[in-house]
């Protein structure tokens, strides 16, 4: 009751001065992303107190962010955008040819590109994240597709642990998902959960314009049949089949939205929670940022016992709007049972390092005592490897538009018998990430872009730059580390594949004008030149594996199989930081079905 009380006023109030109070509740989550939403949504409907803390506000209202269309415009947002300056590798030299480096100019604005102007300060790989209410869920492409089955029972290889198990995971998808796209029953879907799932209209399949001409080439070098258009267009990515893992092919692109094209799950989830008649005992927190873990005084049995935190707007300095000088007030909140880290991919390995989890090493030269040494921490870092083939047709694309399709690969060098490429087709534009992304290039642009899958090196990481929680820590993903030739012959393959269809397209919309990666409109760049470009631009948006969930004698590992820190009590670690691999293409809908998993592991007692 309180709790709800003391959440209404702290959503109500935008910019409330900060308080230095303290407070105490069951349990004390950090981040309302995809794994903190959920698990403080389901903790609290169970009747356990629970206090969620966000540094970010609250941005359902504004419709960058609400609608998911608007995904663009919505990354680039100053009210819930922040930018991490990264980097590929550990070589200044292949940073520079990177396309999109971004500089700061001696006037203050970004300059993007590969000859800056005199004076401009370099900052990095743009590297962008949301601090708000839902984390990167609201500005987030949505795209919401199920990882392979063997990403999930690696984690039963590594731990033991059979509950990891793909047909186990399968039931929290069936749990949280509110399909609005497929029969109410069709089997491995869920229809009354908190996150809805709609795929884009098809009817552009019907009739005849260019889209439907270049769908049609996409299925062609895919081995399908061009006739089958419609139904493939229509085809559930997420089903239940045995197969699924091999399949390859033309399918819909199933997002994380309601049929109005609102977006659905962590925002929503909560706010449901919060406006439930049954008055559950959540109380949301905004524009506090948490600073470190607080802890029991004994040394050798370290018990999470609460966080600090700062309490104020843009706290933290990849926020830009933030101010050294607006410094929030410093506030402690306690836990009765446990305190449950969710910050993401960049910011969790950070808390824990602040906190005096991490390499001692690293921890030492900031003068950060030490708690427990686990040099996994921030370490591990992995990413899907991202490229495209784009290119501008012969005329404007005719015909309204079509959202994507998904197009599944498996390469000829696939590594296994799983399909290895997700990529997907419309006319767009992306090229990675930079501030006011993308570049338009008219209604002639056609891109088929894609994810790369299981990358062979997971040699990025996560360290910090200082001991103050309001800066950003360093960032690097240290890409193609190992297995570069593997990955990058996997996906010059797929430019390979797809660059058929643009080849194939019939006269009017081609011949293409390629654009990436083979210039001009005779394609005659060797797999050498693919290569060595897709490794100089590849980018990525799917950090992963800073906080990976291993077995107890595994160095390298920092949670055991129930999200729990090793070597310290009532403290977990719940979001995409946990999974020791990427799972799959896409990282959002797995973190929530994680987040499902670890709220039955805490409230079964796990
Ligand atoms: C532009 C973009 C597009 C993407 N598109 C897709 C897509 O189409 N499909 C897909 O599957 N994935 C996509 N992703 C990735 C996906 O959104 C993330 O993998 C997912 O959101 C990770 O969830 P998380 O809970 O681990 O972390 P996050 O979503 O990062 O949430 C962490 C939350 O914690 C808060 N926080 C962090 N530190 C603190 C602190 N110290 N104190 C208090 N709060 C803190 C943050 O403000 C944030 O709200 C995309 C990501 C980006 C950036
Ligand atoms: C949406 O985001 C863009 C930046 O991408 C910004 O210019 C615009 O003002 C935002 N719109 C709203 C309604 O906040
Ligand atoms: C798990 O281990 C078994 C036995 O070693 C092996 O056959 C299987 O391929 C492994 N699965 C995964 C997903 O790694
Ligand atoms: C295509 O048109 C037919 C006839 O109007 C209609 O029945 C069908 O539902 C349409 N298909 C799609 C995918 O819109
Ligand atoms: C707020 O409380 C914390 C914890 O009790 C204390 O360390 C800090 O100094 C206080 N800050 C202010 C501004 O009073
Ligand atoms: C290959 O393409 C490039 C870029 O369009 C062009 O400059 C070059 O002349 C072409 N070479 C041949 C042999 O066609």
């Amino acid at each position: 009751m309180l709790g709800r009380l003391a959440a209404a006023l702290f959503l109500a109030a935008t910019g409330v001065a900060a308080q230095n109070t303290t407070s105490k509740h069951d349990y004390v989550i950090v981040g309302s992303g995809p794994g903190g939403a959920p698990l403080a949504a389901n903790l609290a409907r169970a009747g356990h107190t629970v206090i969620l803390l966000e540094a970010g506000d609250d941005q359902a209202n504004n419709p960058n962010i609400s609608i998911i269309n608007n995904f663009n415009p919505a990354a680039s947002d100053e009210s819930t955008r922040w930018d991490f300056w990264a980097k590929h590798s550990e070589d200044p030299e292949r940073e520079l040819k990177y396309e999109h480096m971004v500089w700061r100019k001696t006037d203050g604005s970004f300059y993007i590109g590969l000859k800056p102007p005199a004076g401009a300060t370099q900052l990095g790989i743009w590297y962008p994240r949301a601090g708000t209410l839902g984390g990167c869920a609201m500005h987030n492409a949505g795209v919401c597709a199920l990882p392979a089955d063997d990403d999930w029972n690696i984690i039963v290889n590594k731990t033991g642990d059979k509950s990891w198990a793909a047909e186990n995971m399968r039931k929290y998808f069936v749990k949280m998902e509110k399909n609005q796209y497929l029969p109410a029953g069709t089997p491995g879907h869920g229809f009354d959960g908190w996150v809805a799932t709609t795929i884009g209209d098809t009817s552009w399949t019907n009739g005849t314009n260019d889209f439907k001409a270049m769908g049609e080439q996409i299925v062609k070098v895919t081995g399908g049949d061009p006739a089958k258009l419609p139904e493939l267009a229509a085809k559930d990515m997420n089903a239940l089949n045995p197969n699924r893992d091999q399949d390859t092919g033309v399918f819909s692109l199933a997002s994380h939205a309601d049929k109005q094209g609102l977006r659905s799950g962590t925002n929503t989830y909560l706010k449901a929670t919060l406006a439930d008649a049954a008055k559950y005992p959540l109380t949301i927190q905004l524009d506090s940022l948490v600073t470190k873990v607080l802890f029991n005084n004994d040394a050798k049995n370290p018990t999470a016992i609460g966080v600090e935190l700062l309490r104020g707007k843009s706290q933290y300095s990849a926020d830009p709007r933030y101010k050294a000088d607006a410094k929030g007030t410093v506030q402690q909140v306690f836990a009765n049972k446990e305190v449950i880290i969710a910050g993401g991919a960049f910011n969790s390995p950070q808390i824990l390092k602040l906190s005096g989890i991490g390499p001692a090493d690293e921890l030492k030269k900031f003068n950060i005592p030490l708690v427990k040494d686990l040099p996994g921490v921030g370490e591990n870092l992995a990413d899907n490897y991202e490229g495209y083939v784009l290119g501008l047709a012969a005329r404007p694309l005719q015909g309204g538009g079509a959202p994507p399709v998904s197009v599944m690969l498996r390469t000829p060098s696939a590594p296994t018998k799983d399909r290895n490429i997700y990529s997907w087709c419309t006319s767009f534009s992306f090229e990675g990430f930079w501030p006011g992304f993308p570049h338009n290039y008219g209604p002639a642009q056609y891109e088929c872009a894609f994810v790369h899958m299981r990358p062979k090196s997971q040699a990025g990481y996560v360290r910090l730059r200082s001991a103050n929680p309001r800066d950003t820590p360093d960032v690097n993903n240290r890409f193609f580390e190992h297995g570069a030739d593997q990955d990058l012959t996997e996906m010059a393959d797929a430019v390979k594949t797809l660059r058929q269809a643009f080849a194939s397209a019939p006269a009017g919309i081609g011949p293409f004008d390629e654009l990436h990666p083979c210039p001009g409109k005779n394609q005659n760049c060797s797999d050498a030149d693919i290569k060595e470009r897709l490794k100089l631009q590849a980018h990525s948006h799917h950090p992963t594996s800073t906080c990976a969930i291993g077995a107890a004698d595994d160095r390298m590992a920092v949670l055991d199989s129930k999200f729990r820190v090793h070597g310290v009590k009532n403290l977990r670690v719940v979001d995409a930081s946990v999974f020791p691999i990427v799972p799959g293409a896409f990282p959002v809908c797995p973190t929530m079905m994680l987040a499902e998993k670890a709220s039955e592991d805490i409230l079964t007692g796990a």
